[in-house]
């Protein structure tokens, strides 16, 4: 069981009291985070023996940098990570500013970066900053208020959807349709992608599917045009099915619906590549 007045007593702050003698309350939240006497005592040591930049060639450094190994070595221990995991800075909200700023030479516009709803914003503010800088594009993994905790359906670029990676997904907003693209990672004579957008109509939305595929060789080509008479068959159920699905979540969540349509009611449909499907969302 944990002592509470022991634990209390490590921290002197939690004795300080107003001009008044009224004990002051720390309401501990982004405003700080109070320090146990042993780190006061220990940092006020190193500071009394003397401070030294690290890696240099005289006696005080050296010190600094074992100094340094024991503390990752115990920290590490402590988070259960490995010791070069273990970064010393002025707070966490700095470091992670730079480590983005040290990140964004590497980044560039139409990279995506993940930020989740649940984080602090300590680590949400320095990826906005170098998206806005690099023009990359920020992915958010949604809150489920249900539950506090994070949407882990929620599809990101990079992760793995049967034989596809995703390589491009996007919420609908007001200005712009939803996306979905999808790269194929089967092995094939050429490189296939799958999109899929939704487009905001009236009464409901529209689902428009495109296969792309960029032949290699003859055998490429060989390989696409057997196949299209499969796709024929392939996309048209691919395209029912989902918006079929999507239909069934939108009624079970109480959204209105649309009555479906055929596949291949569209003037798309005309082009063996591209079908769309009407439905309401
Ligand atoms: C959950 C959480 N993460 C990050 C931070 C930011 O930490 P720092 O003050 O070290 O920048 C805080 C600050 O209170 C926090 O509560």
């Amino acid at each position: 069981m944990l002592d509470l007045a022991t634990v209390r007593a490590c921290f002197p702050a939690l004795s300080t009291t107003t001009a008044d003698g009224a004990p002051v309350v720390h309401a501990d939240a982004p405003g700080g985070t109070q320090v146990p006497q042993q780190v006061i005592a220990a940092m006020a040591g190193y500071l009394e023996a003397g401070n030294a930049n690290a890696h240099g060639h005289f006696a005080r450094s050296r010190q600094t940098d074992a100094l340094c190994a024991q503390v990752r070595d115990q920290v590490a221990a402590f988070v259960e990570g490995t010791p070069d995991g273990v970064v010393f800075g002025p707070n966490m909200t700095t470091l992670t500013y730079h480590f983005a700023d040290a990140l964004s030479r590497t980044f560039d516009a139409g990279d995506r970066i993940v930020c989740t709803r649940l984080d602090h914003d300590a680590n949400v503010s320095p990826w906005l900053h170098l998206a806005r800088r690099t023009g990359a594009e920020i992915d958010w993994v949604d809150l489920d208020p249900g539950t506090g905790t994070l949407d882990l359906d929620t599809l990101r670029v990079g992760d793995a959807l049967d034989f596809w990676r995703v390589i491009d997904v996007r919420r609908p907003t007001a200005r712009r349709p939803g996306l979905l693209r999808l790269l194929a990672e089967m092995r094939l004579p050429g490189r296939a992608w799958l999109e899929f957008r939704v487009v905001a109509v009236e009464g409901g939305s529209e689902l428009h599917q495109r296969a792309l595929f960029a032949p290699r060789g003859l055998l490429g080509r060989l390989y696409w045009w057997v196949l299209v008479p499969f796709h024929g068959m392939i996309f048209p159920t691919m395209a029912t099915t989902l918006a079929r699905r999507a239909e069934q979540l939108a009624t079970s969540s109480g959204a209105p619906t649309a009555p479906p349509a055929a596949p291949g009611d569209d003037p798309a449909a005309a082009d063996p590549d591209q079908r769309r499907a009407r439905r309401a969302g």
